[in-house]
């Protein structure tokens, strides 16, 4: 069948479609006459009905009938949606927007699939009457990726405002009891001022946290240059856990060679690593906890000659199916211990920091004996 389509037909994709249409055409000497305005003498050139119009177009487009069968794909559908597009239109949702069509208005619809994946697809649908009484043009966009960025952005908030309410919430009940009831009560007041602070330093910690990831993830993909030797970062960091080690009665040792080649990277978000590792190792180790780095290359790790720093506890472990989600923020594992408390937000700096580094980070446990939190970083070669 040969059909001569104006250019009118496809404007309504999209600008980006309508352009690349144009260019394409103009691109052709032969049959470079606009349609507005045709070349004396010029005769139009025709088109082939569908595949010269939607074929070669970007956008993944499709030809219908009313009843939704296809007639036909364009390249950037089959290539985009694959095998997803007669799932696509039995879709209840697709079927009842078209049954909505009239006149030459663009209908959209939203369509979540969950065959043969997940996924979010936004659809634009325009009859063409000048072409044939039943038949429609659908524009597909495939919103998955940022309904997912929304949702993950949504529970972010939704975390943050929930981890903040609990002591603030805690903070006021006490400010109202000072004021009212135990207004007159001093040792009341004391045991209550204590926990203020400790629910403040809750809320301040998690500040600082949230404002630390927001500014790592900033800068995440400008690579660290500076050269940094690990011994000096070591030392400082396990330094300051030396009084909590002592109050935990948990014994912290050192395993590292003499030497160790410097590594390639910023040295306090180094020790901010270390830290949090160290934090997390003190609320869980019974007896001992053990901070090593050596260098390494190859093997279970890069090719590249890197160092790996590890903190080592005898704890109780974690269960496996835990572990690839450690690292998500906010993602604790409640125990339900006292002194256990934290927002499930060190291993997300953790990981972010790692990631700026280029580096890698392995968590291994073993439940009822220890857990090992690895990071390789890459040496400074020169
Ligand atoms: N050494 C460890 N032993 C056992 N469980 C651990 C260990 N390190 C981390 N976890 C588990 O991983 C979870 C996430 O750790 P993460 O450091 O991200 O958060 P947090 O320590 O709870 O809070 P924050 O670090 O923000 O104070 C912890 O809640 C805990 O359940
Ligand atoms: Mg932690």
């Amino acid at each position: 069948m040969q059909i001569d389509l104006p250019i009118a037909t496809v404007a309504f994709i999209g600008g980006y479609c309508v352009r690349l249409f144009r260019s394409r055409r103009q691109g052709r000497p032969a049959a470079g006459a606009d349609r507005a305005a045709p070349e004396p003498g010029l005769a139009p050139e025709p088109f082939r009905w569908p595949g010269d119009v939607i074929e070669p177009l970007p956008c993944p487009m499709l030809l219908i009938d009313r009843q939704g069968a296809l007639i036909h794909a364009n390249l950037a559908v089959r290539e985009m949606f694959g095998d997803a597009v007669p799932a696509l239109l039995r879709h209840p949702v697709l079927d009842d927007t078209l049954s909505r069509i009239e006149g030459v208005e663009i209908v959209t619809a939203t369509v979540r699939m969950d065959v043969p994946v997940a996924r979010v697809v936004r659809v634009s649908i325009r009859a063409l009457p000048n072409f044939g009484p039943d038949l429609l043009v659908l524009a597909l966009a495939d919103h998955s990726q940022q309904e997912a960025v929304e949702r993950m952005r949504a529970d972010f908030i939704a975390n943050a405002s929930h981890e903040l309410r609990t002591p603030l919430a805690s903070l006021i009940g006490f400010i109202d009891t000072l004021l009212g009831p135990a207004a007159d009560d001093w040792q009341a007041q004391r045991r209550f001022l204590a926990i203020m602070q400790a629910q403040a330093a809750r809320m301040r910690r998690l500040i600082d946290n949230l404002m630390s990831l927001s500014r790592i993830q900033l800068m995440e993909h400008e690579r660290p240059r500076a050269r940094v030797e690990l011994a000096p970062v070591i030392a400082t960091v396990t330094d300051g856990f030396e009084p909590l080690v002592a109050g935990r009665q948990v014994a912290l040792r050192l395993d590292m060679p003499a030497s160790l080649p410097p590594v390639r990277g910023d040295g306090d978000q180094i020790a901010q690593v270390l830290q949090n590792l160290l934090d997390n190792a003190l609320k869980y180790a019974s007896r001992e906890i053990v901070v090593s780095a050596r260098p390494v290359q190859g093997g279970a790790w890069p090719a590249a000659p890197g160092v790996v720093l590890s903190v080592r506890d005898d704890g109780p472990g974690i269960a496996e199916h835990h572990l690839p989600r450690l690292t998500e923020r906010f993602y604790r594992v409640e125990d339900g211990q006292a002194g256990r408390a934290g927002s499930g937000l060190g291993l997300a700096i953790v990981k972010h920091i790692v990631g700026r580094h280029a580096g890698r980070l392995l968590v291994e446990s073993i439940p009822g004996q220890g857990s090992l939190f690895s990071v390789w970083l890459p040496a400074a070669l020169s």
